[in-house]
């Protein structure tokens, strides 16, 4: 039998998966449903992605980590923009279904949290969110004992002749990235000795800037759709979010630019 394009793309299993909780049915679950799938999936293909970063950096190739940066900050502003979608439904609207979701919530995504902790945003506590023993908690271990996006960078600045700091790379592999002088002595450098380097530089910035904004987005969506309300997963809901914001992935790139 020849392979069909529903065949190749699994549509069967794809577009059963859309299962709405309310009775009667809440027109706008649907919606809701479908993006945060769509969501996921461009998670799995960011976290592909910084696979391939990582190898790019630590072989110091230039041309194929651009390539890759570029991809990242392009879907990053996708998943920004998405956000318009959902901000069509009104908060009566949520209120409807919102009882369905129980302690449902975005708190709860493997895939964003393994995202953090890939790029280095290496947020120990929020290990406890998710239940001990179960493999996305596992997954997220053994992410937290990875070698993050970051240190795979440092790899590629010190190909480029930049000293990072024998501090940074002995540190625990579960800490979060710090910023560190050295290091942004070397981004200083490079930025006006090979402007190749500085096109890297300018799309990981771009990229950074996307997921913040995508934090102050959520947060603002999330302000205009439950107000006060606590959150499903039970934390305090626009306060709890509101800390996250303006925390870069990649600070020393935003340490240097006073001085570009
Ligand atoms: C009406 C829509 C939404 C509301 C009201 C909402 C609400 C919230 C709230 C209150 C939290 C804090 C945790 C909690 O107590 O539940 C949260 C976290 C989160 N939400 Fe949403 N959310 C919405 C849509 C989305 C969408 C479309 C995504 C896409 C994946 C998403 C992803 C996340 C993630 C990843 C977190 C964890 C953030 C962190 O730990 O910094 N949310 N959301």
């Amino acid at each position: 039998m020849t392979l069909t394009y529903a065949d190749y793309l699994s549509l069967d299993t794809l577009l059963d998966l859309q299962k709405p909780r309310s009775t009667p049915p809440e027109h706008d679950e649907m919606l809701f449903i479908i993006i945060h799938q769509t969501y996921e999936l461009w998670f799995k293909q960011l976290l592909h992605e910084f696979e391939k970063v990582k190898r790019d950096f630590s072989g110091n190739d230039l041309y194929g980590a651009i390539h890759t940066m570029k991809r990242c900050r392009t879907v990053m502003k996708t998943l920004v923009g998405q956000l318009d979608i959902l901000e069509t439904m009104t908060p009566m609207s949520f209120t409807s279904f919102r009882d369905r979701l129980e302690t449902a919530s975005g708190f709860q995504s493997v895939q964003f949290r393994e995202f953090e902790y890939v790029l280095g945003h290496k947020r120990k506590d929020m290990l406890k969110y998710y239940e001990a023993g179960s493999p996305g908690r596992a997954l997220l271990e053994r992410r937290l004992e990875e070698r993050s996006v970051m240190d795979h960078f440092y790899d590629f600045l010190e190909a480029r002749g930049v000293e990072v700091a024998q501090g940074l790379r002995d540190r625990a592999r579960e800490l979060p990235t710090e910023a560190h002088p050295a290091v942004q002595e070397g981004i200083h450098r490079l930025y006006f000795e090979d402007p190749s380097v500085g096109i890297l530089f300018e799309l990981m910035t771009d990229f950074d800037e996307g997921l913040m904004e995508w934090r102050y987005r959520h947060v603002m969506m999330v302000a205009r759709t439950i107000g006060e309300k606590r959150g499903t997963g039970g934390s305090l809901g626009v306060e709890f979010l509101k800390r996250s914001l303006f925390q870069p992935a990649f600070p020393d790139l935003w340490a240097v630019r006073h001085r570009l």
